[in-house]
């Protein structure tokens, strides 16, 4: 058996959201009316979500040796995710997300990928990632840490099964940047959007398909308020969400790949892999972050999905 059930590998930020009256043009001024800290980074809040469900989990990743990357690995710590393989920089700063949302709600986000952007290929990151049934993989802004996860992927023995969110950040590289990763995915979970621009097609059915032509054995094509869709050569089918009053829809997408992950790990089908994945979604969006609500074993249990 191996060590992990899931390792995250992908960028870990704090997230600095600033309530403001107006979202300031160039040369302008606002001002912020409220303000909140928490910790992210897509892969970070799934191993996060699994966590709370019960799986074995750890992360590759860097923080610089400052409070916001203390804040993350000792919340990593208190959620259970084993921190081993996060590297501390001597220099440089912890990734930052900075969000400005005015009164209508729209958003302006500005990231910091500060020392995210340098993890280097070695031979600790490379055995630790060969120590789990999953491999996570989420977007970095630089270059750097995806030739990384490029190395990583092409070095992993055949035990391990790769899920890759590619998020728009990666989803907008295209097919050609992403085919060293693709080839070697298991399971990949874009929305409806990033799977047009990953495949370049519009329809999301035809795009599942286009990535299981590639060799993908699943594809959870995450659809919003409308729920998902699931493909693999044996099983096809949209999966209706749980209808939920919406708060905060941030880390939805991340919430949805713990859940899909949980059932994947636990042999569930994969209808109801995504039922699991929308029911850990519905219950990330009914309060404001997105680590705040996101269920636990007994949650699950409750629900009659486990
Ligand atoms: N309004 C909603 N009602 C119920 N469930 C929702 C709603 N919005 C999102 N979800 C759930 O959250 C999942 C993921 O949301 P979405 O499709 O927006 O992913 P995403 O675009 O990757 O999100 P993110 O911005 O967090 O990366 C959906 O598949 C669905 O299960
Ligand atoms: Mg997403």
């Amino acid at each position: 058996m191996s060590k992990f059930d899931v390792v995250g590998f992908g960028a870990l930020n704090v997230d600095k959201l600033f309530k403001v009256n107006g979202i300031a043009v160039a040369e302008g001024e606002s001002f912020a009316t409220d303000f909140a800290e928490t910790c992210g980074g897509s892969a970070a809040n799934t191993v996060v979500g699994l966590a709370r469900l019960g799986c074995r989990v750890g992360f590759v990743g860097k923080v610089a040796d400052d409070r916001e990357g203390r804040t993350l690995v000792e919340e990593f710590c208190k959620e259970g995710v084993d921190t081993s393989c996060i590297t501390v920089a001597k220099q440089g700063r912890s990734g930052t997300v900075m969000g400005f949302v005015d009164e209508e709600g729209d958003r302006a986000l500005y990231i910091d990928p500060g020392v995210n952007d340098a993890i280097d290929f070695n031979e600790k990151n490379r055995k630790y990632a060969s120590q789990t049934e999953f491999l996570h993989l989420t977007s970095f802004v630089g270059e750097k840490s995806f030739r990384t996860q490029e190395k990583i992927v092409e070095t992993l023995p055949e035990n391990v099964k790769v899920s890759f969110d590619p998020g728009a950040l990666y989803a907008r590289k295209g097919f050609a940047a992403l085919r060293t990763i693709v080839k070697k995915t298991y399971v990949a979970l874009p929305n409806a959007g990033e799977l047009e621009l990953l495949t370049g097609k519009v329809e999301y059915r035809k795009g599942a398909e286009a990535l299981l032509d590639e060799g993908v054995q699943v594809v959870a094509v995450k659809l919003g308020a409308k729920g998902c869709y699931i493909a693999s050569r044996e099983e096809k089918g949209p999966i209706e969400s749980v209808k939920v009053k919406v708060v905060d829809t941030t880390g939805a997408g991340d919430a949805f790949n713990a859940g899909f992950l949980y059932g994947l790990i636990r042999k569930k089908s994969l209808c109801e892999c995504g039922r699991i994945g929308n029911f850990v979604a519905s219950r990330c969006i009914m309060k404001m972050g997105a680590r705040t609500a996101l269920p636990t074993f007994s949650d699950l249990k409750r629900s009659g999905l486990e």
